[in-house]
């Protein structure tokens, strides 16, 4: 089993704190409800230096799911952002995976959280592709749950709030006792939502798919970058509904995700997809590989540089 490798600091509640000093209260508010909204962010190895891909974007999440959940900030957005650049740069690491997360503290017990402290964090430690570098280049192996995403109804999908981690992890565990690497969820209506930690493109007679923000998803930073990739290479692009049987026709499917990176799937329930070749996929890597650490101009303006 391996664990996280500490890394020496922590920003926590405006300044840096030694990495075993970021603790909190067994008895904290969000630990107990689940009202806590965060972040996944990653930094790259680039030719100047450690990069952070797309953090404006990734912050201004970060502020909206504080809002859909009445969560009153006590740092700006520039805050957040100074943040994560001086984790990055007092941990001195050049690849590593952002955490920065707000939670109801140590305070008030009850279901009413605007009645605790909301404490701020960003950790960081070193992540690899979170399918496996093998998945990324071989493809994994889902499984459509049988459990549903959660509806906007009653959790926001919207907003990266810790409570909707809870649906994912059903999902996840029972793809992985099932003997599969990853669950691709439904949606109240019977259509492809997303994966636990991960959103989910098609690929059918040269036309690229993604479900829309009102299947019920996190509306992935990822994502947003692979639309932006297939403009630029001239691919056809559909924001769209899929049903489950138009999972396993595909000729390509592949998941999104700041953890997972852009990883290919190669067989849903046992359905092997397509040929098993990825040439869109491929496509799709090299530019994000190239974009994420610094090797095409055109996407600079995705980086915080951390000098
Ligand atoms: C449920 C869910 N969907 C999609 C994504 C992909 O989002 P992003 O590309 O911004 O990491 C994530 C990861 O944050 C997620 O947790």
């Amino acid at each position: 089993m391996v664990g996280i490798r500490a890394l020496k600091k922590i920003w926590m509640d405006g300044k840096l704190v030694d990495w075993a000093s970021a603790n909190v209260h067994v008895l904290t508010h969000g630990l107990h409800y689940g009202y806590s909204i965060f972040e996944g962010i990653r930094c790259h190895d680039t030719p100047r230096g450690p990069a952070i891909f797309r953090l404006p974007e990734h912050l201004a999440r970060f502020v909206s799911s504080a809002k859909i959940y009445r969560m009153r900030l006590p740092y700006s957005g520039a805050d957040m952002a100074k943040a994560c650049v001086d984790v990055v740069r007092s941990n001195a690491v050049t690849a590593a995976y952002l955490r920065p997360i707000a939670f109801s503290g140590y305070g008030e017990m009850g279901l009413d959280p605007t009645k605790s402290p909301v404490q701020v964090a960003v950790g960081e430690w070193e992540w690899g592709a979170y399918l496996g570098a093998a998945g990324v280049e071989h493809g994994v192996r889902a499984t459509v749950s049988s459990w549903v995403r959660m509806d906007s109804r009653s959790l926001p999908p919207q907003a990266k709030c810790a409570a909707n981690y809870a649906n994912s992890a059903l999902a996840k565990m029972e793809a992985v006792v099932g003997g599969y690497d990853e669950a691709i969820l439904l949606n109240s209506a019977g259509m492809v939502a997303e994966g636990p930690g991960e959103n989910v493109f098609r690929v059918k007679n040269g036309i690229v798919s993604t479900p829309p923000a009102s299947s019920g998803i996190l509306r992935g930073i990822t994502r947003d970058t692979v639309i932006q990739f297939l403009a630029h290479e001239g691919l056809p692009f559909q924001r769209t509904d899929f049903t489950r049987e138009e999972l396993f026709t595909a000729d390509e499917l592949f998941y999104t995700g700041t953890a997972a990176g852009i990883t290919p799937i190669r067989e849903v329930d046992g359905r092997p997809i397509g040929t098993g070749d990825y040439p869109i996929v491929r496509r799709l890597q090299q530019r994000y590989d190239d974009a994420t650490h610094g090797r095409n101009p055109a996407y600079n303006s995705w980086l915080t540089y951390v000098e």
